[in-house]
């Protein structure tokens, strides 16, 4: 076969379709879109077609409205409902609306609260304000839509981070707001993002703290979050004497020691009356509870120093009773985290200590701020204990 003639075998090939079946409602969107010169209006035609949505056939005119009909740039018609730019809140209607149910043409199989849990959240009530805020496409895209398993998807595992990085470590666009915008900085050096970026499948991303739609605010994203995944260390904490005074003073049950976002490798640097120590920012020297403090940071330090001069079988073997002083640390059961220490260095036997304090590691959560406050709220939780305690007696003296 000619040259020409292949050529003007494959040209009828490609155009039969399109001239034997009539245009289906995103066909003379998409035609036109395809050939425009600016970027911007051509993109929206070339990404659409891989996405997800493209499958379902949920085309250009059942998010932007329009005549898909029309052939000519009259197909924007605002009769047909045609929006060119969606607003957040139009975003979460023609989006939201139709993931809210499993009913209408081309509608999800899964019904999603998406919309439901936006509106309420910070986000969705700042769009309603009119303030700037994210809607459902500059998480997800508007065009390359894909599933969220899909390594693709803006919202993945492997991208959902970044996406929410955009705006939140962006000075810029935090300037309006009163949020800081370090948490991504803190949160890829932390324990939890460096496991992320090794692929582990388990460890926690914004939005599995802060929940994906519903930005939950993180003190109350912590009160459950933390202690879902470390379980056993959560009821440990929950049987210990801290659980019941954080609460009293609203204290953040882990974040009080780990920090959130900063979450760094716990060692025995955390504890005791070191200058990183987490215990210092609340129980000072001279206080009575400093010398239990002490007594665990001890206790703490040598087991770990007798784990660190073990040999690897060693280790393994010790591995459980280590583990049950960390639970007996969490529940501050003193006996048992001495206890466990005894036997840890028993077993290991005798170690050289000239170098007495575990080094600091280099990935401590940056706690001064917090400190201060802390200090600032169990003074003055101690001076109003001390205020009530005098005016009850003064009442009770002028009663009796
Ligand atoms: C004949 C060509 C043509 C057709 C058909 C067409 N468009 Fe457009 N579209 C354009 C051009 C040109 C622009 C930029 C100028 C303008 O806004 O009118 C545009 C702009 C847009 C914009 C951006 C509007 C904005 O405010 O920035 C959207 C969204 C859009 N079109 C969607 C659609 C949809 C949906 C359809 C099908 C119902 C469609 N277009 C059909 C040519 C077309
Ligand atoms: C799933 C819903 C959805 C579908 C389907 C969809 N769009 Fe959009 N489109 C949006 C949203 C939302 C925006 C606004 C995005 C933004 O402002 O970031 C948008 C923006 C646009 C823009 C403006 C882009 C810009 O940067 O200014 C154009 C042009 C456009 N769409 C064309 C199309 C065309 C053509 C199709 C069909 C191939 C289509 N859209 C299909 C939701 C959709
Ligand atoms: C702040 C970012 C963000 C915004 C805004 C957002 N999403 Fe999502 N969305 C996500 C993330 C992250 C996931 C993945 C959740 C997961 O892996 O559990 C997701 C998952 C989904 C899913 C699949 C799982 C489910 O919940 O059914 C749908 C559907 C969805 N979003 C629709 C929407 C719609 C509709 C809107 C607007 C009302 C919206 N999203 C707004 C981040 C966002
Ligand atoms: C006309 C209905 C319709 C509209 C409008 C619509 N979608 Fe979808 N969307 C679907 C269908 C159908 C699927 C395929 C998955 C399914 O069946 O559950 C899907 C899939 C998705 C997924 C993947 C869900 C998953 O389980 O992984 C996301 C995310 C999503 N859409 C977001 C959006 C966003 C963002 C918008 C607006 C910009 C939007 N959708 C507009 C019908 C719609
Ligand atoms: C398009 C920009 C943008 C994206 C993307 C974004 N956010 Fe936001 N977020 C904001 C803005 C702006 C605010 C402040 C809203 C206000 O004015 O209260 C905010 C507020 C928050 C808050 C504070 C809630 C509170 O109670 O104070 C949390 C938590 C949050 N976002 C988490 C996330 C997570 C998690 C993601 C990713 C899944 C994400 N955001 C993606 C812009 C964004
Ligand atoms: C391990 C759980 C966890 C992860 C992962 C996490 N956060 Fe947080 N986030 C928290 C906690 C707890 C707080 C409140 C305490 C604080 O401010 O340190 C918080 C606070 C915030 C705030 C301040 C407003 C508020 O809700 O208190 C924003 C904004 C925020 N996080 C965004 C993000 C972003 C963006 C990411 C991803 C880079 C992220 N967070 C990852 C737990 C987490
Ligand atoms: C989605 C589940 C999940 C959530 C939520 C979560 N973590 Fe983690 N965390 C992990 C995984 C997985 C690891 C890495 C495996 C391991 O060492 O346990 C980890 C590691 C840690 C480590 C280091 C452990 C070690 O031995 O080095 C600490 C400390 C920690 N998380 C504290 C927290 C705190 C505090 C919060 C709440 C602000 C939190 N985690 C929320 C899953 C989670
Ligand atoms: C009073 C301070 C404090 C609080 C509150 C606290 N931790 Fe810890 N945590 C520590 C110290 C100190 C270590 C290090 C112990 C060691 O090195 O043996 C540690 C170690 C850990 C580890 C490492 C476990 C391992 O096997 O090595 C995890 C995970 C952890 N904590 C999670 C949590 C969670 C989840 C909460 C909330 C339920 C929490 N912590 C509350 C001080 C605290
Ligand atoms: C955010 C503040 C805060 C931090 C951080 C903190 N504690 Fe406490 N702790 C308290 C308060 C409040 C009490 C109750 C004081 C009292 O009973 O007088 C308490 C009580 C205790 C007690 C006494 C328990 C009992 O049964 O008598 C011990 C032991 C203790 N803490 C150890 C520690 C250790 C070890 C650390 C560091 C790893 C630490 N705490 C970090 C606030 C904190």
């Amino acid at each position: 076969m000619t040259k020409v003639g292949f050529s003007l075998l494959l040209a009828v090939a490609l155009t039969a379709p399109l001239l034997t079946r009539p245009a289906r409602a995103e066909e003379t969107c998409i035609l036109c879109h395809r050939q425009l010169r600016e970027a911007r209006l051509r993109r929206p035609a070339v990404e659409w077609p891989t996405s997800i949505h493209a499958q379902e056939e949920v085309s250009c005119v059942l998010c932007h409205g329009g005549n898909g009909e029309d052939e000519t740039v009259s197909a924007h018609d605002p009769d047909s409902g045609f929006i060119g730019r969606l607003s957040p809140m139009q975003q979460a209607e023609r989006c939201g609306g139709c993931h809210g149910s499993t009913e209408g043409d081309h509608a999800p199989d899964e019904a999603s609260d998406a919309w439901a849990q936006w509106r309420q959240s910070a986000h969705g009530r700042a769009a309603e304000a009119g303030s700037f805020a994210p809607g459902c496409a500059d998480c997800h895209g508007a065009h390359a839509v894909h599933e969220v398993t899909d390594p693709r998807a803006t919202v993945s595992r492997a991208n959902v981070v970044e996406t929410c990085a955009y705006c939140h470590a962006d000075p810029g666009l935090m300037a309006d707001t009163t949020l800081p915008d370090d948490q991504y900085d803190q949160y890829i050096e932390s324990v939890h993002g460096r496991k992320l970026a090794e692929g582990d499948p388990d460890v926690p991303t914004c939005a599995d703290c802060h929940d994906a739609h519903g930005a939950r605010h993180g003190t109350e994203a912590a009160a459950t979050g933390c202690k879902h995944c470390h379980e056993e260390i959560g009821a440990a904490f929950d049987r210990g004497r801290h659980h019941e005074v954080f609460a009293n003073y609203g204290f953040v049950d882990c974040v009080e020691c780990h920090g959130s976002h900063e979450v760094a490798e716990p060692g025995a640097w955390l504890i005791g009356g070191g200058a990183q120590a987490a215990c210092r920012r609340c129980h000072g020297r001279g206080q009575e509870v400093f010398d239990k403090v002490r007594k665990l940071g001890v206790d703490v330090n040598r087991a770990e120093q007798a784990l660190a001069a073990a040999s690897d079988e060693k280790r393994q073997e010790l591995e459980e009773t280590r583990r049950g002083m960390v639970l007996a640390l969490h529940a501050l059961d003193i006996d048992g985290v001495s206890g466990a220490a005894d036997r840890i260095v028993s077993s290991v036997g005798p170690v050289d200590t000239t170098d007495a304090q575990a080094a600091p590691s280099s990935h401590q959560p940056a706690h001064a701020g917090r400190a201060f406050w802390s200090a600032v709220v169990l003074g003055g939780l101690f001076l109003l204990t001390l205020l009530g305690g005098v005016l009850v007696g003064r009442a009770r003296r002028r009663r009796s």
